[in-house]
């Protein structure tokens, strides 16, 4: 079970009018936004391509949805963050991998860690945080950041909740396929 760097290409662009949740960006847009925050940031190459792919896993397990559905916040956790990680095994390290696996608990810990940042979630990720546990208690915190690549999951996060913006000009899908194919260890 695994893609091609062309089929995460072909399932990204696939994804250009697909809606990102409740947000006004579409999941190409929130994508493509991520992964620029993280190179703006001067991440490395591999952090870069954990932003590009945090959310694969929306792709490859949810629905088209053809405009965003405010009023439609969804009942249960989807995991995705553990959906892509099979399809992605066997290209990439454990520095793409890790971070995109810790992305959620990582929301989970800057809720527990950092008294702004509950406060600054959109609507539609502060009832997301609930479906995922809630805010990490002391022992989860401390567990955490016991984990590798748990410090870039946390800044992977921050460019999360930042790449929501309509309209944000990105360097185009090639500059980050390119930037895949730099890092893969196929
Ligand atoms: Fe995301």
């Amino acid at each position: 079970m695994s893609l091609s760097i062309p089929e995460i290409v072909q399932l990204l662009s696939s994804r250009a009018t697909t809606w990102y949740g409740q947000e006004a960006v579409s999941q190409l847009e929130h994508a493509l936004q991520c992964a620029h925050l993280a190179e703006l940031a001067n991440e490395a190459p591999e952090t870069v391509v954990a932003a590009l792919l945090h959310d694969l896993g929306h792709m490859l397990s949810t629905e088209r949805t053809a405009v965003p559905d405010h009023e439609a916040l969804p009942a249960k956790d989807d995991l995705h963050q553990y959906v892509a990680l099979p399809f992605l095994r066997s290209l990439f390290p454990d520095a793409v991998l890790e971070p995109i696996r810790l992305h959620v608990d990582a929301k989970r810990y800057l809720c527990a860690v950092d008294a702004l940042y509950w406060d600054a979630l959109s609507p539609a990720s502060k009832h997301s945080l609930e479906l995922q546990g809630g805010r990490f208690d002391d022992a989860h915190v401390h567990a955490f950041e016991d984990l590798p690549f748990y410090a870039e999951a946390v800044r992977l996060r921050r460019y999360d909740d930042l790449a929501k913006v309509p309209g944000q000009p990105t360097p185009a899908l090639a500059h980050y396929a390119a930037l895949m194919q730099q890092v893969t260890t196929a």
